[in-house]
């Protein structure tokens, strides 16, 4: 089977095509490289020893797509292709109306012109809102609080809409948690541009040096220390869980709704202990500010995964620091050096 990756070339897309391409379905990578580097594909490559047909296009560009699926005879797409920083989407919201939703409806409406009708969305759990309780199940209240969040939304309805219209479609909606790791060959993963906004990133760059202390956005939540918990989970994790939805989706007879995360919420001064460990680096931190719009504690009831799935995360924090460590300091400006 062959499988359209947009944005394959990035973060989860890159190792998404790893487990993808070593569990049997080939793959094209479709990405416009505004947040990723040629470099990731070339060393996904070297992981699986095999050139990766990549071509370079929009999602918002019917023409570019249409190359696509008149060049491949695409099964199934897998659609990463997004932007995803909290901050930048309140200061541009037409940017990210537009290359989220307008992208992805574009994409739908191609895909359909071709008769190709299976879709894996990358949705997130930023669509819970503040929930009112944790765990959080799939069937929990939705809101979002900035324009990243409400793309999802809107993305999710219009996929859920496609399938009212015509019910020959296969639609999978995987709710992502906070995924951090990288693959275990420290030879790809997580390169933000300039300062990152997300955690993970923000703590293994202060270990290596490149900032001089990570700022802890509130210690007066109501959780264990008093700093905000979420749900870490690996990268290849999630990665497994798209390859799982990919196995299953011809036998899903509607659109399915599923997290993916662990179920284990760990504050961000235990990720700031856990990095130590794994990487025996000190990393400094200051407490500041809540940071506007964070809620206290966010994690997954993964049951649904197990049961429609057969998927599980089997990584834990340790692991994830371990993976991130390797990454980071082989690799200490990213796909750059
Ligand atoms: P990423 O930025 O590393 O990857 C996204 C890729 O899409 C990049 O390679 C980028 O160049 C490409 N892209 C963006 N707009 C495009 C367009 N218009 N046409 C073609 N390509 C385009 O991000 P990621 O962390 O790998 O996230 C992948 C998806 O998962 C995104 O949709 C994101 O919103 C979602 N998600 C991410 C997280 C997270 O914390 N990383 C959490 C939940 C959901
Ligand atoms: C985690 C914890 C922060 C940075 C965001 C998006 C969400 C999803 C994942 C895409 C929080 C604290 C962080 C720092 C800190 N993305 N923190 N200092 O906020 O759970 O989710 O990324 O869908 O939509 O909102 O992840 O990694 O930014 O923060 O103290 O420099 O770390 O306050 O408690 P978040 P995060």
């Amino acid at each position: 089977m062959k499988i359209l990756v947009t944005g394959g070339a990035g973060y989860i897309g890159s190792h998404t095509t790893i487990l993808l391409i070593e569990a049997g379905y080939e793959v094209v990578i479709f990405d416009n490289f505004s947040n990723a580097s040629k470099e990731s594909i070339r060393r996904v490559e070297a992981i699986v020893g095999k050139e990766i047909a990549v071509i370079e296009g929009d999602i918002r560009s019917r023409e570019d797509l249409r190359k696509v699926f008149m060049a491949h005879k695409i099964d199934a797409v897998i659609h990463f292709a997004g932007l995803k920083a909290v901050g930048e989407s309140v200061e541009q919201p037409l940017r990210y109306y537009d290359n989220n939703v307008n992208g992805s409806a574009v994409l739908c409406e191609v895909m359909s012109e071709y008769n190709c009708k299976s879709i894996i969305f990358s949705s997130s759990a930023t669509v819970y809102g503040d929930p009112h309780t944790t765990p959080i199940l799939e069937n929990f209240p939705l809101s979002a609080t900035n324009p990243y969040g409400r793309s999802k939304l809107m993305v999710e309805e219009i996929l859920r809409d496609v399938y009212v219209s015509d019910s020959e479609w296969k639609i999978v909606l995987l709710r992502y948690f906070n995924p951090v790791g990288a693959h275990a060959s420290g030879t790809i993963g997580e390169d933000p541009n300039g300062l990152p906004n997300n955690l993970m990133p923000f703590i293994s760059q202060t270990a290596v040096g490149k900032r001089e202390y990570l700022s802890v956005f509130g210690n007066d939540y109501d959780t264990v220390d008093g700093t905000g918990v979420r749900d870490y989970i690996h990268v290849v994790d999630l990665a497994q869980g798209h390859v799982n939805a990919l196995d299953r989706i011809k036998n899903f007879k509607e659109p399915m709704t599923i997290n993916l995360g662990t179920g284990n919420g760990y504050s961000v001064l235990e990720m700031v202990e856990a990095f130590e460990r794994a990487s025996e680096k000190k990393v400094s931190y200051k407490i500041a500010e809540r940071r506007a719009g964070d809620i206290a504690t966010c994690f997954a009831d993964p049951s649904y995964a197990k049961e429609v799935l057969d998927w599980e995360a089997k990584r834990g924090i340790d692991e994830m620091c371990e993976d991130v460590w390797r990454w980071q300091s082989q690799n200490p400006s990213g796909y750059i050096s």
